[in-house]
């Protein structure tokens, strides 16, 4: 009912002629028809390099981030209507490693997101908690409150736009990923979540992505889950037979 959607992170690897030419071994390795939205997410800077390549593949391209601003004096940021103008249809927001190394907020993220979807853009947003988090029996706690701050104020419409991904803090670009069972947990409750705020009929249509330390041997499980809708990969991403088999397995 739910169409897969697996998304990769680049994070901060491959320049504008690496990305390209990895996209190119990428479009060979998906070059068959598989129902599911495939996205890749480089940096900024390679995004128009690899929309070249990518113009007549399926895959689709996605920003890591982007501001809430459409102009002015924020140095550094991105706003959502230049991506659009270089084939941006995605945008993953509140990524983890935003949060703990940039300092991003649940309320910048939210803000983010109010901007990128009156922008007309696909926003993944990511929640998860840490170790210490899921050890002290806080993971209800955490991962709801984040998806409440992060998704207040938009409408039901705006919902069915936007792609949930749950990603645990430990289980990212460590190896150790959540059981299948530990994910479909946390999913179910998200959905719960989803369908108190929007309603049963828009929660049921919400993609939910798994991510933390995919790869091709646990992916068709992880995604087999009730729950799981696909996945934000981040290392095995930049492996393209790795890639291909994880978007295989949704
Ligand atoms: P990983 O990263 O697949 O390398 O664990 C996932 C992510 O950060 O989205």
């Amino acid at each position: 009912m739910r169409k897969t959607i697996v998304a990769g992170n680049w994070k901060l690897n491959l320049g504008p002629d690496e990305g390209a030419a990895f996209a190119e071994i990428l479009v060979q390795h998906l070059d068959e028809p598989i129902d599911c939205d495939i996205i890749v997410c480089p940096p900024y800077v390679t995004i128009s390099a690899v929309s070249k390549v990518l113009q007549s593949s399926r895959i689709e391209l996605g920003a890591q981030n982007a501001h809430w601003e459409e102009a002015g004096a924020f140095t550094g940021e991105v706003a959502p209507s230049m991506l659009l103008t270089i084939g941006c249809r995605w945008v993953i927001l509140g990524h983890s490693e935003r949060r703990q190394l940039f300092g991003e907020t649940d309320e910048g993220v939210n803000k983010r997101l109010l901007a990128c979807l009156s922008a007309g853009l696909s926003p993944i947003v990511c929640v998860g908690e840490t170790l210490a988090e899921r050890d002290g029996g806080r993971v209800q706690e955490i991962v709801l409150g984040q998806i409440d701050r992060s998704l207040a104020g938009i409408t039901a419409e705006q919902a069915l736009a936007t792609t949930l991904a749950y990603e645990p803090v430990w289980a990212i670009g460590t190896g150790r990923t959540a059981t299948p069972a530990q994910a479909e947990e946390v999913h179910a409750m998200i959905r719960q979540r989803l369908a108190q705020t929007f309603g049963e009929e828009t929660a049921q249509q919400m993609r939910l992505q798994y991510g933390g330390s995919v790869k091709p041997d646990n992916a068709a499980e992880l995604f087999g889950q009730e729950n799981i809708d696909g996945g934000l990969i981040g290392g095995a991403s930049l492996d393209a037979e790795s890639f291909a088999a994880i978007v295989r397995a949704g």
